[in-house]
């Protein structure tokens, strides 16, 4: 198969990201540069992404970060074959200035326009690093979604379960926040939990041994507020007994879609189960899941922790994955603040 060059961008949040790189599915490929803006400074005083905050970084960061990328990857637009960009789901104004940025690059290099899912990009990134063979099993896990889901290429996902309520990178971060840490409480709570003990509260595992593989959370963040007003608690206990609660809810959910994986696919023989999102920079749950990979058959592949949180080199792959088969849009793509994995195919009413 032809191997692609694509230039990625990423906006639908509070990165500013754009990357380069050059392969061909099912991967490994080549990441030629990958330069992210973090924009934690600026929404730290607020305690969490303020929508109007991140669009105005987005657009005066971006055009120096694309600059940089193609630089870094010592290449002209010329020599690229397509550009990408998130095209939601994601916070409207950020994804407006990465998508009309892309289309002007598109438009003005004569290359092909790719409208990338956001969660797609998260779905693909681990056949960026490690190459993995489709059907595979996906635990999605970032601050706004929690998804099981078979991936079976570009726009074809079977959905298995989905949280029916917060998100676990969500419920990460708000449990953070009642522990007294600062944002963003994910990657500050796990430090935290590992000199706590993970027995001394005990926290609800809601939806353990449901069927179907859908999680929840909210109520585990409410039994972590409700302690935290009923007493002084020890917040490197708290930290780990809540990161044991998540882990036991994820093993089990997991646990419940291998075996719907198993009846669909019969004849993967060793599946892969691939974990993506922010959630999965988490070596507590990395750890956790590649136990229950192990003792399940199926093999257990995690990108890098710098391609499980935003980044433009899984959109610029997941540029790649579309290019391979045809999949281009048109110049007018909209822009979606909501856009659902499971009706990301390559034929989508608009
Ligand atoms: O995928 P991502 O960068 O952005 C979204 O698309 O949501 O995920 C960000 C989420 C945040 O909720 C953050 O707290 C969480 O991932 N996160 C972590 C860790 N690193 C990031 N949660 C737990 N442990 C971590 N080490
Ligand atoms: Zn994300």
């Amino acid at each position: 198969m032809r191997a692609w060059t694509v230039l990625g961008i990423e906006t639908s949040c509070d990165e500013t990201a754009a990357a380069v790189v050059r392969g061909a599915p099912p991967g490994p490929g080549a990441i030629l540069s990958d330069v992210v803006f973090s924009q934690l400074e600026e929404h730290r005083p607020y305690g969490g992404v303020v929508p109007e905050i991140a669009a105005r970084a987005h657009v005066e960061m971006l055009d120096g970060i694309v600059e940089k990328a193609l630089s870094d990857a010592g290449l002209g637009l010329a020599e690229i074959d397509a550009v990408a960009a998130t095209a939601g789901p994601g916070l409207i104004g950020g994804v407006m200035v990465g998508l009309v940025t892309a289309k002007a690059l598109a438009l003005a290099a004569a290359k092909p326009l790719v409208a990338v899912n956001h969660l797609e990009a998260h779905a693909f990134s681990a056949r960026l690093s490690e190459g993995v063979a489709a059907p595979y099993l996906l635990l999605l896990v970032s601050g706004g979604h929690c998804q099981l889901l078979a991936v079976e290429g570009a726009g074809q996902f079977r959905l298995y379960g989905s949280t029916i309520d917060d998100a676990a990178g969500e419920a990460f971060d708000k449990t953070a926040k009642l522990i007294g840490l600062a944002y963003p409480g994910g990657p500050r709570l796990e430090a935290l939990a590992k000199t706590g003990n993970p027995k001394r509260y005990r926290l609800p595992r809601p939806m353990l041994g449901r069927v179907g593989a859908d999680f929840s959370f909210s109520g585990l963040k409410t039994a972590v507020r409700l302690l935290t007003l009923e007493e002084e608690v020890d917040a490197p206990d708290l930290a780990a007994s809540f990161q044991a609660a998540v882990i036991d809810i994820l093993i089990d959910r997991t646990q419940a879609a291998m075996a719907m994986f198993r009846r669909d696919f019969p004849h993967s023989r060793s599946p892969a189960l691939v974990l993506a999102g922010g959630v999965a920079a988490n070596h507590a749950i990395r750890t956790a899941l590649s136990g229950l990979a192990a003792e399940e058959g199926f093999s257990c592949k995690v990108p890098p922790i710098r391609l499980c949180t935003d980044n433009g080199a899984m959109v610029a792959w997941a540029g790649v994955e579309r290019a391979a088969l045809g999949l281009f849009d048109p110049l007018d793509a909209p822009a979606r603040a909501r856009w659902p994995l499971t009706a990301s195919s390559g034929k989508e009413p608009a």
